[in-house]
């Protein structure tokens, strides 16, 4: 059955992802991507998705009240999935404001335009950030659904608020809504200052490799791939009202992940530098992903070994996207930074 999906956030690392899954597994719907183009974009991403006719893409800042009705005026969208926001940990940590903006009131706009327009489906792309972090010496404790929500960083926080802003318009005008939290993504098109991606660009230039601290903070990965499937399984059989879990049993140190992306690149570990840790560093994050599992059905499919060679192996290829996002803004910030 035809749909329109709106999907923000869709020229930057996990919606270009979710894109390229809907116009291959969803053929008959159409996605209409609504992005900002903010520093962690690259338009470039979506130059094949550009050449589908059931495609369509829309510069807006999900902020801009008007310019988002406008788009919804025209569209009439039946399902939106908002994965716009500013994402990076360290950045909050600078400047906390734009957070706020864009990752609660532009939140508040696009479930305004839903309620005007009508939806039958509102997702709200979450984290597990949400839940604040674990202690690493007791590897028998997750996040679950109902995990209190504790958040650590202006970043998080500003995502907590996007749920509870979201369970709000639900239980109190009644707006279908949906939220998912996940875990560590990694794979492909991901910006050059998260973990994987930053180290394996330094590597490959022979650069210094930061590593926060003592490097023994955990994350729990997840192939972005995997993640795409799980907020699909969630708008085609999850229950309106309900928050889902998405994650991959597959907790690893950041030390861990810069030695396996040097091995994969043949490059020698006195690349490694610890560097003064990142202030309120979450120490361990882990999901217990039992409920998308028993509900959904969904589960992550492919293994840690085989999506980071994947990965490596993309970005060596990309060469060129990355020096595209590497450069302008980014430089700047990445010479304050380092
Ligand atoms: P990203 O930074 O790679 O991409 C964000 C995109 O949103 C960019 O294309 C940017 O231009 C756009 N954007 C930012 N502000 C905007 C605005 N005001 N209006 C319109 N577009 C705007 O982020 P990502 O890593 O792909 O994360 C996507 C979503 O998933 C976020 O909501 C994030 O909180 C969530 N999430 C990410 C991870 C992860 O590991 N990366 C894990 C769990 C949840
Ligand atoms: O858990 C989900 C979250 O994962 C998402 O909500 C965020 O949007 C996403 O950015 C990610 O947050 P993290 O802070 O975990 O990701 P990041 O890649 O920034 O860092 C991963 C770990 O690596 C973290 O413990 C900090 C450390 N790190 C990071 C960078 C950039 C380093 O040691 N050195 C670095 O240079």
């Amino acid at each position: 059955m035809n749909k329109t999906v709106l999907v923000t956030g869709g020229a930057g690392f996990i919606g270009s992802n979710f894109v390229y899954l809907l116009l291959d597994e969803r053929p008959d719907w159409k996605v209409v991507c609504v992005d900002a183009l903010t520093y962690a974009a690259n338009i470039h991403t979506l130059n094949d998705a550009m050449k589908n006719p059931n495609f369509v893409f829309y510069k807006e800042d999900i902020r801009n009240r008007e310019g988002i009705f406008d788009i919804f005026e025209k569209e009439h969208p039946d399902i939106v999935v908002n994965f716009a926001a500013e994402s990076h940990v360290d950045r909050s940590i600078e400047n906390p404001g734009i957070f706020l903006e864009t990752n609660i009131l532009g939140t508040q706009v696009m479930m305004d335009a839903c309620r005007k327009y009508g939806v039958e489906r509102f997702h709200q792309v979450g984290t597990d950030e949400v839940y604040g972090d674990l202690p690493l010496d007791r590897p028998d404790l997750f996040f679950h659904e109902d995990t209190p929500i504790h958040t650590s960083s202006p970043y998080s926080t500003s995502k907590a608020s996007a749920d509870l802003l979201t369970m709000a318009y639900h239980r109190t005008y009644g707006l279908p809504v949906t939220i998912s939290r996940c875990s560590n993504n990694y794979g492909p098109y991901q910006f050059p200052e998260k973990l994987i991606p930053l180290m394996i660009n330094n590597a490959s230039q022979d650069k210094a490799l930061p590593v926060y601290g003592e490097g023994l903070n955990v994350r729990d990965w997840l192939y972005v791939k995997d993640h795409c499937y799980g907020i699909l399984a969630v708008l085609e059989k999850g229950k309106v009202g309900e928050v889902y879990n998405l994650g991959g049993h597959n907790e690893k140190a950041n030390i861990e992940i810069v030695k396996i992306i040097l091995k994969e690149l043949d490059k020698p570990e006195s690349l490694i530098t610890y560097v003064t840790d990142r202030k309120g560093h979450d120490k361990r994050y882990a999901i217990d992903p039992s409920k998308a599992n028993a509900e959904l059905g969904w589960g992550p499919t492919t293994m840690f070994a085989d999506g980071i060679k994947l990965t490596v192996q993309w970005y060596k290829d990309h060469m060129d996207w990355m020096r595209e996002c590497s450069s302008g803004d980014y430089m700047k910030y990445y010479e304050e930074m380092y």
